[in-house]
């Protein structure tokens, strides 16, 4: 059996053709995800062809994503050109100070902020783009907390597609809508919160034939898979003891999930890594989920000054915990405070992050704790975003400024506002002198 989609309900698992414009299975509404039954590859002569195209100047090569296309078989690039920003290609960063904040001997993030628009999402759209080229499309669209938004509109005007997104009206950092703007798209501010503006999209999208690029399509996860390809690639194969991920819509631990389940089956890697979910605790309906199980209850008012991760009710809970599960791993939640911290000491590792990707290091901090992890932990922490996807939230948070949605302070441990001084050489030099 080729290519195709398949529905991830495990009592159904309906098979559909890869070129079917569908996102849910028609037949009991679960998710789908690509599959390839067919796929079998020499472990050791393909991770050499992998690390041989990195040496080679031909754009699929220099793609992060399609490097590894050998796993992305939904699409056959000599026939279907892909959409290519040179996505990927993240590094690796060793953060000793996030290290010692976090309770560990030593901590690497794998950030996705050096991506083209400054996301993981990238990863993903290249390929969701890809797809919607290739079926025809003119019109795409997605709901999105503002990095989806970003991503789509870049690789849609990329790709000649036309972008048109939905967000959620007041909710969003000015970083990401300008992109948006930028990137040429369409841009609709819906006075609804994300979770209802999706239904409202997923709607509209089936009536009129806009192809949905949210995180709900396969394609994208396809994509988002080869982030953890990408890291073990780096770390010559070497499986980390964890890895640590923010929460949202639960795409991105759906995909890393299945990327490491496909590179088990391949015989590439021998085990698993632990996965840990963090959430904001305003926003947290999968870590209550996890902890007491029964039925999935979404959360109607989310909050959080992490606007990313911003989300009641992911469409992507069913996939997420079965890598939770599979791969014994944990779902934790952090405080606003806790969040707000922990970014400003990625910051002073002078990597810096948007505020949702800090949750990993407050999660971590939370898990080293509670001895769940390990001090001498091999672990891999994922930035999902970039340092100045919301400078507000920077200088709010420096300048004692920061409040909670509910309105309350947050206190600025680290802060580090700007000193206002008259253009005085005695008085500046003094200053600067006693700074150390
Ligand atoms: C920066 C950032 N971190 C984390 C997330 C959450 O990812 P997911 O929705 O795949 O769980 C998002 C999603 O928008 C994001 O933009
Ligand atoms: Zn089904």
């Amino acid at each position: 059996m080729t290519a195709h989609l398949s529905c991830c309900n495990a009592r159904c698992r309906a098979a559909f053709p890869i070129t079917e414009p569908i996102y849910t299975c028609p037949r009991c509404g679960a998710l789908l995800e690509a599959a390839y039954p067919d796929l079998a590859l020499d472990p050791a002569a393909t991770k050499r062809l992998w690390r041989e195209r990195r040496m080679s100047n031909a754009p699929l090569d220099q793609s992060g994503v399609w490097r590894y296309r050998e796993l992305l078989g939904f699409v056959d690039t000599s026939v279907h050109p892909a959409v290519t920003l040179r996505e990927g290609n993240t590094p690796l960063l060793n953060a000793p100070r996030a290290a010692q904040y976090g309770g560990l001997d030593a901590l690497v993030f794998k950030h996705q902020g050096f991506n083209p628009t400054g996301s993981f999402k990238d990863n993903g759209m290249t390929c969701g783009a890809t797809q919607g080229l290739r079926l025809g499309m003119k019109k795409v669209a997605c709901v999105s907390t503002g990095n989806t938004s970003a991503s789509m509109a870049a690789y849609a005007s990329a790709a000649g597609l036309t972008p048109i997104i939905f967000l959620p009206h007041g909710n969003i950092s000015y970083g990401k809508l300008a992109q948006a703007l930028e990137y040429g798209a369409l841009t609709l501010q819906v006075e609804a919160n994300f979770d209802q503006i999706l239904a409202l999209v997923r709607a509209l999208a089936e009536q009129t034939g806009i192809y949905l690029l949210n995180s709900v399509n396969p394609f994208r996860i396809e994509g988002q898979k080869t982030i953890m390809v990408e890291m073990l690639d780096q770390r010559d194969w070497r499986v980390p003891d964890w890895v640590i991920v923010p929460g949202g819509n639960l795409g991105n631990i759906s995909a890393f999930g299945k990327g490491f389940r496909e590179l088990l089956a391949l015989g590439f890697i021998d085990r698993l890594p632990r996965f840990a979910v963090i959430q904001a605790a305003g926003s947290a309906p999968f870590e209550r989920f996890w902890r007491e199980r029964g039925e999935f209850q979404a959360v109607t008012e989310p909050e959080t000054l992490a606007t990313a991760i911003r989300i009641g009710d992911p469409v992507s809970w069913p996939k997420a915990i079965q890598v939770i599960d599979e791969s014994n791993g944990v779902v934790e939640k952090v405080t606003e405070q806790e969040i707000a911290d922990a970014k400003a000491v990625v910051g002073q590792c002078g990597i810096g992050c948007e505020p949702a990707s800090a949750a990993t290091l407050a999660g971590i901090r939370k898990l080293t704790a509670s001895g769940v992890m390990k001090k001498d932990a091999d672990v891999v922490a994922i930035l999902t975003g970039n340092v100045l996807k919301d400078p507000d939230y920077i200088y709010k948070y420096h300048t004692g400024q920061l409040k909670t949605p509910s309105g309350e302070s947050l206190r600025s441990t680290f802060g580090n506002a700007p000193v206002v001084v008259p253009n005085d050489p005695g008085r500046i030099a003094a200053i600067v002198e006693k700074h150390n």
